[in-house]
C-alpha cells in the first residue's frame, strides 16, 4: 500500500521541481465506453494516481505551490444518491479532503468558476496537452475566462509539458512501490504455474488464458495488459492476443502475462514445451535465449548503462544463431550488419512501474541513461523464426521463444522480482510434465 504521506511527498517534490510561480493541473482518466451503455473496466490515469491515489473519474488535481490555504486542491464528483444506486458509491468532496490528504476539495461541476482564479498570478502552467480532447478544451476555457474576467492580473503565459518533471519522479520507485511490484510479480508467477495445468496437448489457448485470469482475479489483481498465450507458430507474433489456437503436443507455448496490483504492473514471459519435453531444435534455441537473458540480467545494476543489457543479449543471440548455422558467417559480421534482427527484432527491455511500458527517458543528454537504485526494468530477449522463413531448414521454422523477468535496481545489488517462476531447461520441462 502507498501511504497518504507518500502521495503528499510526491506532490511536494513535484511542486518543488516546478517552482513557486507555477501551477500544475492533472486530470483523472475518463470513463471509456465499450459500446452503448457498457463501460470498459475503469483504470485510473497513472499520473493522476501517482499524485493522489484517488480512484474515480471526473476529477482534477491542481497543485498551487505556496498557496496560503493549502497547495493541493482536488475537484471531484459530488455525492448523488440516485447515481450511486446505479453506479456505486462516490467519495464526494466532503470526504475527499480528509481521506486523500488534500487541502481543499470542491465539486468538479464548479471547476470552471473556481480554478481560473486559482491560476491567476502564476506564470507557468504544467499539464498534459493533446492527450484528451475534453481536457484540452477545458484548459482553453479556463484561460479565456481568466483573461476576460480579470483586469491586468498575471495570466500563465507559459504552458509546459508536465511529463518532463513528473515522469522523472515516477522513474525512481520507493520501497513501497517495489513491494507492490513484488506482489504483482508473485501473482503473475503463480498465474503461469496454475495455467500450466490447463496447458495440455489439445487444449485451446483461451483455456490457458482463463487459468491465468482466474489466478490473478483470485488474488485481487487484474491483468496489466491483455495476455499473450501463443502456441506453436503463434509465438512468432510478438503481441499475439487472439488466444484461439490449439496446443499441439511438441509445440512451444509462449505465455506473456503480467498482473497489476494497486495500479503497479508486472510483466513476465516464459516459453514452455507442451507435453513436457523440448525437441532438439527447441532446446538449442531455448538455451540461446536463456543464456542471453542471464547475460542481460547481469548488466542490470546501478552504474551500468540502460543499453548494456540489450548489448549483452544481442551478442549472445548473434553468437548462438551463428553457432546453430541459422545465420551465415561470423557473429561479429551478424552484429555489424544487424542481420540478427531478423530473428530478434525488438529491444531487450523497458521501464516498468505504474505502466507496463513505464515513463522515463532512456537517454539523458543524448547518452544512454545510467541505471540507478529504484529503477525497474524488464529483461526480455527472444528468438522468433517465422513459419515461412525459407532461409532456414524446415525443422527450425515456426519457433518463437521469449523469456522475460522484471528486475529492480538496488544500491546493494539488483532483485529479480519474477524469480519465483522457473526458467532453467530442466525445471521448465519438469513443470510441464507435472
Ligand atoms: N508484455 C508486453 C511486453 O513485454 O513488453
Ligand atoms: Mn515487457
Ligand atoms: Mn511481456
Amino acid at each position: 500500500m502507498i501511504a497518504p504521506s507518500e502521495f503528499a511527498r510526491r506532490r511536494a517534490e513535484l511542486m518543488r521541481m516546478a517552482g513557486e510561480d507555477a501551477a500544475l493541473v492533472v486530470a483523472a482518466a475518463p470513463q471509456r465506453m465499450r459500446n452503448a451503455d457498457a463501460a470498459w473496466p475503469y483504470r485510473q490515469d497513472s499520473d493522476f494516481h501517482y499524485l493522489t491515489g484517488f480512484p474515480e473519474p471526473d476529477a482534477v488535481l491542481a497543485l498551487l505551490p505556496g498557496r496560503a490555504s493549502g497547495e493541493a486542491v482536488l475537484f471531484c464528483r459530488e455525492r448523488d444518491a440516485a447515481r450511486e444506486r446505479l453506479e456505486g458509491a462516490r467519495i464526494g468532496p466532503e470526504n475527499a479532503a480528509t481521506q486523500f490528504g488534500v487541502a481543499d476539495a470542491f465539486p468538479v461541476e464548479d471547476i470552471d468558476d473556481i480554478l481560473p482564479g486559482m491560476l491567476e498570478g502564476r506564470t507557468r502552467l504544467y499539464c498534459h496537452f493533446g492527450r484528451e480532447n475534453e481536457f484540452d478544451a477545458q484548459l482553453l476555457r479556463w484561460m479565456r475566462r481568466l483573461r476576460s474576467s480579470r483586469g491586468g492580473g498575471v495570466v500563465p503565459r507559459e504552458f509546459v509539458a508536465l511529463g518532463h518533471l513528473l515522469h522523472e519522479l515516477r522513474l525512481y520507485k520507493s520501497s513501497a512501490e517495489i513491494a507492490l511490484m513484488r506482489r504483482a510479480a508473485k501473482i503473475a508467477a503463480d498465474a503461469q504455474r496454475e495455467a500450466l495445468r490447463a496447458a495440455r496437448p489439445g487444449a485451446a489457448e483461451y483455456e490457458v488464458e482463463a487459468a491465468l485470469l482466474h489466478t490473478m482475479r483470485a488474488h485481487g489483481a487484474v491483468p496489466s495488459y491483455p495476455p499473450t498465450v501463443a502456441a506453436g507458430p503463434n509465438a512468432c507474433v510478438m503481441h499475439y492476443t487472439r488466444n484461439r489456437g490449439k496446443l499441439g503436443r511438441g509445440d512451444l507455448l509462449l505465455i506473456d502475462a503480467g498482473a497489476e496490483v494497486e495500479c503497479y504492473a508486472s510483466d513476465i514471459t516464459r516459453t514452455w514445451p507442451v507435453g513436457g519435453t523440448f525437441s532438439r531444435e527447441q532446446r538449442a534455441l531455448y538455451g540461446v535465449v536463456a543464456d542471453a537473458q542471464q547475460a542481460a540480467i547481469e548488466e542490470v545494476r546501478a552504474g551500468s548503462p540502460f543499453t548494456a543489457a540489450h548489448d549483452a543479449a544481442t551478442r549472445m543471440i548473434a553468437h548462438g544463431l551463428c553457432a546453430l548455422k541459422l545465420l551465415p558467417g561470423s557473429a561479429r559480421a551478424a552484429l555489424k550488419s544487424g542481420d540478427y534482427k531478423r530473428f530478434f527484432p525488438h529491444k531487450t527491455g523497458h521501464w516498468i512501474g505504474l505502466d507496463v511500458h513505464d515513463v522515463g527517458d532512456y537517454r539523458v543528454d543524448d547518452e544512454p541513461r545510467m541505471l540507478e537504485p529504484g529503477m525497474v526494468v524488464t529483461v526480455e530477449p527472444g528468438i522468433y523464426i517465422a513459419p515461412d522463413d525459407a532461409t532456414v531448414p524446415p525443422k527450425w521454422r515456426g519457433l518463437g521463444i521469449r523469456i522475460e523477468d522484471d528486475v529492480a535496481v538496488g544500491a546493494r545489488g539488483s532483485e529479480v522480482l519474477t524469480a519465483a517462476l522457473p526458467k532453467a531447461i530442466e525445471d521448465v520441462q519438469a513443470l510441464c510434465s507435472g
